[in-house]
C-alpha cells in the first residue's frame, strides 16, 4: 500500500508540474483530489486493511499528502494565474512608437464661409443682420410681396406647402416684410441669409434647398443709383476689383423697376462660353426698387420712402468662385469634395 502511495505521489506531481492552464489544472483537481478521485479511492482501499499497523502507516502517509497536493494545487493555480495575467498585460500593452490616429478636424462648408464672407462686405456697408422664420405664412411669402394668389409669378418658385397657407419659404424676400415691419418708420439697412426651399426637379443647377442673402434700405431719396453703387462695391469686393457689372431689366412683383445683375464671364474673359451661354455675361442677382405695395405692407409711406431691395444665391457664388459645376456636391456630404475647401 505505501508503494502505491508514493506511485500515486510521484505521478500526481509530475502532471501537477506538467499542467498549464488553469483547465488542466481543474482535470488534475478531478482526477487526484475529487471525490472520486484517486487519493479518496486510495483511503477507501486503506480503509480495509486488516493489520491496524498498516492501516496507521499507510494513513500516516496519505493523509499529508492529500494536505500537500491540495496546497501545491493552489501555489499552481495562483501561479498560472499570475502568467495568464502577465501576457494579458504584455498583449495590450500600447506600442507608443506608433503613429497615433488622429480624430480628423472638420472645417467650415464653402457655403458657410460665402455666406460669412458676403454678410461681411454688406455689413461694413451699415447692414444688419437679419433673421426671418425658414416657415412662413403664404400672405408674407407671396401676398406682402405683391405676388397674389393665381398670379403668374407664383410659378416663377414651385413651393412646398406644410398647410394650405403654411410655406416653406421659397425665398428670403418675405423677410423684407418682417424687417420693415419690425422697425418702420425708422430708415433701415438689413441683411436677411438663409436656407430657402422650392419643390423643384434636384438637377445639376437646382436644389430643393439652397441659400440666399437677401438685402433691403428703405429711407428717404433711396434710388437705384444707391443700389447699383452698393453692388458694384460688392461684386468689387468678392470678386475681385477688374470685374464688370452689368444691371439687365427684368421683372420681379415686388420691385419696380427691377433688375437682374450681371458680371462678366472670367472663364472665356467675356467673348463667350458654354458656363455663360455664349452671352459673356453671368447673372449673379435680382434686384430693384421697392415696389410701393410692398413698402405700404411693410408700413411705410411710399409718398416718402422710397428703398431697393436685391437677393443673391450663395451657392451660385460659391459656384462661379470655384468653378463648380454641379449644384448636388454641396450637399452630397462627400469628404473628397469638402476637403478641397479646408
Ligand atoms: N426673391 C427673388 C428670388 O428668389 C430674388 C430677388 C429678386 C430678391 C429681386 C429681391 C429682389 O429682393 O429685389 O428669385
Amino acid at each position: 500500500m505505501l508503494e502505491q502511495i508514493s506511485e500515486l505521489k510521484a505521478k500526481a506531481l509530475e502532471e501537477l508540474e506538467a499542467s498549464s492552464s488553469l483547465i488542466e489544472l481543474d482535470e488534475w483537481q478531478n482526477l487526484y483530489l475529487s471525490r472520486k478521485g484517486q487519493v479518496k479511492s486510495l483511503l477507501k482501499e486503506i480503509g480495509k486493511l486488516e493489520d491496524p499497523q498498516d492501516k496507521k502507516a499507510a494513513y500516516g502517509e496519505i493523509n499529508p499528502l492529500n494536505k500537500e497536493l491540495e496546497r501545491l494545487l493552489e501555489e499552481r493555480k495562483e501561479s498560472i494565474q499570475k502568467a495568464e495575467l502577465d501576457q494579458q498585460i504584455a498583449s495590450e500593452r500600447e506600442d507608443t512608437s506608433l503613429p497615433g490616429t488622429t480624430g480628423g478636424q472638420g472645417s467650415m462648408h464653402p457655403i458657410n464661409t460665402v455666406l460669412e464672407e458676403v454678410c461681411g462686405i454688406f455689413e461694413r456697408m451699415g447692414f444688419q443682420i437679419w433673421e426671418s422664420p425658414h416657415v412662413e405664412t403664404d400672405q408674407n411669402n407671396f401676398e406682402m410681396l405683391n405676388i397674389p394668389p393665381h398670379h403668374p409669378a407664383r410659378d416663377m418658385q414651385d413651393t412646398f406647402y406644410v398647410s394650405e397657407d403654411v410655406v416653406l419659404r421659397t425665398h428670403t424676400s418675405p423677410g423684407q416684410v418682417r424687417a420693415m415691419r419690425a422697425l418702420a418708420p425708422e430708415p433701415i439697412r438689413v441683411l436677411l441669409p438663409g436656407t430657402v426651399y422650392r419643390n423643384e426637379q434636384i438637377t445639376g443647377r437646382s436644389e430643393i434647398q439652397f441659400n440666399q442673402v437677401e438685402g433691403l434700405a428703405v429711407g428717404t431719396n433711396i434710388t437705384m443709383a444707391d443700389l447699383k453703387g452698393i453692388l458694384e462695391e460688392f461684386v468689387h469686393q468678392f470678386f475681385g476689383p477688374d470685374r464688370r457689372m452689368v444691371l439687365r431689366g427684368s421683372y420681379f412683383p415686388f420691385t419696380e423697376p427691377s433688375v437682374e445683375v450681371d458680371i462678366d464671364c472670367n472663364l472665356c474673359g467675356g467673348s463667350g462660353c458654354g458656363v455663360c451661354k455664349k452671352t459673356g455675361w453671368l447673372e449673379i442677382l435680382g434686384a430693384g426698387v421697392v415696389h410701393p405695395k410692398v413698402l405700404a405692407n411693410g408700413g411705410y409711406d411710399p409718398e416718402i420712402h422710397s428703398g431697393f431691395a436685391f437677393g443673391l444665391g450663395i451657392e451660385r457664388m460659391v459656384m462661379l468662385r470655384h468653378g463648380i459645376n454641379d449644384i448636388r456636391h454641396f450637399y452630397s456630404g462627400n469628404l473628397r469634395f469638402l476637403e478641397q475647401f479646408d
